[in-house]
């Protein structure tokens, strides 16, 4: 787990494996229901044993039916379920039940809980009766203290129909308590992570069941001109899969695409700079969105999730290869104009690096983002070569990006 910090550099293991999870009012995690664990250490120990990747390998397995492609996959699988054989099919006193999750095919299925909320609930009186909303969006926030100020004004556009999660990089996390709405928002703390680390780690798509939209956003947007029930609306009506609100084009943006428009709802099309762009219908002239504020439905975030690698960090590239998860990107991957933030570019994680060899700590991030991007293709393509090789068929024109 070494290789998921920043730097490689001089920080003792055991400080840098330590994640805490802090809960306010009781549960994280459904399946993780504990009075009496404020903190909860995660040690390379106990590594091995972690639930997330015996539920990764669930779904990959599940959805490919190629054992060539998942050799890696499978022999872990071999390695993990000795003792998860069918039983003697002659023996009908036992439950088997194929088509239950990976693991629970000894349950009755009408008793299988597949999947979780982030509801908090209390300690006494009728469980039926915990409830007394259940919101249908999840936004979180990877945030550090000293940007309190404008999470808390975004949070404020943020209807009670929305769970508030906080992800919190700098270890401060009881001053939050100096807002109301952050005693019932969840926070989780691990120490100089990224947005990506976190979603991968506390976001996964059986966690986040329960919400149709799933908000994952920087600490540095200027949310004055953004309602977030309104902008749910407009994804609804336009039938986007994956968003972000228009970028109010102040500080030289990147790309065209993510600039809000005066004059429109949504675009999902745009056009770039002569050569940047080999097909229209592909980034960065559609089919994309940037990583600082996206927004996933239920079912494209079931697919992201999937490609977010453990060790990659930053999250560049990310973004150039949603539109694999979604079918046809170009008309349901857009860009809503009429409620729209600033990026107001505030170094925040960025700084949060370690000097090496003689290179201020920002450097040493952006060359890790570059590297991670580079390392991030390479593998989804050479992936992608190995599928339609196994598979027998031609590789399709791969003018992605
Ligand atoms: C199941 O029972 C039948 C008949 O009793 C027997 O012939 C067969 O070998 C049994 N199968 C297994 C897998 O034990
Ligand atoms: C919350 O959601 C409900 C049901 O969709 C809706 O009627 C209500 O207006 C929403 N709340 C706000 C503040 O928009």
């Amino acid at each position: 787990m070494g290789i998921l910090t920043l730097s490689a550099g001089s920080r003792k293991p055991n400080e840098t494996m330590r994640i805490l999870l802090t809960t306010f009012f009781g549960v994280v995690f459904g399946f993780l229901i504990g009075v009496s664990f404020p903190t909860l250490s995660l040690t390379k120990s106990n590594k091995s044993s972690g639930f997330f990747p015996v539920i990764d390998l669930a779904y990959s397995e599940g959805k490919s039916g190629s054992e060539t492609v998942l050799s890696p996959l499978s022999s872990m699988k071999g390695k993990s379920s000795s003792s998860m054989q069918a039983p003697n099919s002659n023996d009908t006193s036992k439950i088997w039940v194929p088509s239950n999750p990976r693991g629970a095919e000894r349950l009755p299925p009408g008793f299988v809980v597949a999947e979780s909320d982030y509801y908090l609930r209390r300690l006494w009186g009728d469980p039926k009766e915990d409830l007394t909303s259940a919101p249908r969006y999840l936004v979180t926030f990877t945030v550090g203290y000293d940007q309190r100020k404008n999470i808390d004004a975004c949070v404020k556009k943020f209807s009670e129909n929305f769970t508030i999660l906080l992800f919190h990089y700098d270890g401060r996390v009881s001053e939050w308590d100096e807002f109301e709405w952050s005693k019932n928002a969840i926070h989780v703390s691990a120490r100089k992570q990224t947005k990506w680390w976190y979603a991968k780690r506390f976001l996964h798509p059986d966690i986040v069941a329960p919400y149709d939209y799933i908000f994952i956003w920087d600490e540095d947007l200027g949310v004055e001109h953004f309602n977030a029930e309104e902008y749910i609306k407009l994804v609804k009506k336009h039938g986007l899969e994956i968003s972000q609100p228009g970028l109010e084009p102040n500080k030289g943006l990147t790309w065209q695409m993510t600039k809000r428009r005066g004059n429109s709802e949504v675009h999902k099309i745009t056009e770039e700079k002569p050569g940047w762009c080999t097909d229209p219908h592909l980034p960065p002239c559609a089919a994309f969105v940037e990583i600082m504020a996206p927004v996933f439905s239920r079912d494209a975030w079931r697919c992201v999730w999937h490609m977010i690698q453990n060790d990659l960090v930053h999250g560049w590239g990310l973004d150039f290869a949603l539109r694999k998860c979604i079918e046809p990107a170009h008309e349901k991957i857009g860009v809503v104009d009429s409620q729209w933030i600033v990026h107001q570019t505030i170094p925040s994680l960025g700084n949060q690096g370690e000097s090496q060899d003689g290179k201020k700590p920002w450097q040493g991030v952006k060359e890790r983002c570059r590297k991670e991007w580079t390392m991030f293709q390479n593998r989804l393509a050479s992936a992608e070569r190995t599928y339609f090789r196994t598979a027998g068929l031609a590789p399709p024109n791969s003018n992605g990006h």
